[in-house]
């Protein structure tokens, strides 16, 4: 199986929409209508949820009519809740079929299947015609990809002169590698972390120019460390990582937690541009 194979069969299970949508009524009512508010808590696959996707597009700052690439857009929530508030076009990239099918039929039934366009494809290889968008973005998707180069080198190529990434990634840390299973990879064998020295060198190698580069770890590790704990006490709310990952989330996210707060990961979030 290649690296990209087996991240996808860590991510993949099916019905995920269903599920999604399911959650959604169950927590409010059956004729509660498919907003992308009401979506939040349950389609953003990421630590933080949309508190996240909120500090990544602060930085990013989209502007009405735009067009956007989101690369590796899981199930689509960050790409709805972006389209929907900035009236933008979202080009979402995914590597797992569950994810892109799951995609599709939320951004039917949130009436954006016109605002956002959903391609299965490899964030290696975009499917994209060259500089086709004016920014783009990636929410935790860099860690199960080993070549950072050819990651950045292709965000950059689908990028017009002139045009934005936004980064959150999550990065080495120096006090030895993440516990597993993490919410991205069952083992070690699809986890790449990139310190954070080593990421600023992958982009700007790219051609990018940094304009903002912030590591965010010490100002949530404290709201963490209590998410952790509600986490262990079985007092957190239902979100995405609880519907995609089943049975294996509780653990994945106390994981990917204790790693921050030991230094053994960084959470990063920047703003890159690519001249012109
Ligand atoms: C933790 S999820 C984050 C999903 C989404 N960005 C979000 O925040 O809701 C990581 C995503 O990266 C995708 N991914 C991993 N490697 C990829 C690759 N080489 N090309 C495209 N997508 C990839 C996975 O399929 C998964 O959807």
């Amino acid at each position: 199986m290649t690296t990209e194979q087996q991240v996808a069969t860590h991510y993949g299970n099916a019905g995920i929409a269903e599920r999604v949508l399911a959650a959604l009524h169950a927590a409010h009512g059956p004729e509660a209508p498919v907003t992308v508010d009401l979506l939040a808590p349950l389609d953003q696959f990421h630590g933080r949820g949309l508190a996240a996707t909120q500090e990544l597009v602060a930085l990013l700052q989209p502007r009405e009519g735009e067009r956007l690439l989101d690369i590796g857009s899981g199930i689509g929530g960050p790409a709805r809740w972006i389209a929907a508030r900035f009236r933008v076009h979202v080009t979402g990239v995914d590597l797992t079929p569950e994810f892109c099918a799951a995609a599709e039929a939320l951004n039917l039934a949130a009436g954006l299947a016109d605002r956002v366009r959903i391609i299965r494809g490899s964030a290696l290889g975009l499917p994209v015609p060259d500089e086709a968008f004016d920014a783009a973005y990636s929410q935790n998707v860099v860690m199960n990809i080993a070549d950072k180069p050819g990651f950045y080198r292709e965000a950059f190529r689908a990028l017009r002169p002139g045009g934005r990434l936004a980064l959150s990634n999550v990065c080495a840390g120096t006090e030895g590698e993440p516990y597993f299973p993490v919410p991205w990879a069952t083992t070690r064998e699809t986890s790449f972390l990139a310190s954070p020295d080593e990421m600023r060198a992958d982009l700007a190698a790219a051609g990018f120019a940094i304009v903002d580069f912030r590591d965010t770890s010490d100002a949530i590790v404290e709201q963490q460390r209590r998410n952790r704990e509600r986490l262990l006490r079985g007092e957190m709310p239902r979100v995405a990582a609880d519907i995609i990952l089943g049975a294996r989330a509780r653990e994945m996210q106390v994981n990917s937690i204790r790693s921050t707060e030991e230094g053994r990961t960084r959470m990063v979030e920047a703003l890159v541009r690519k001249p012109g």
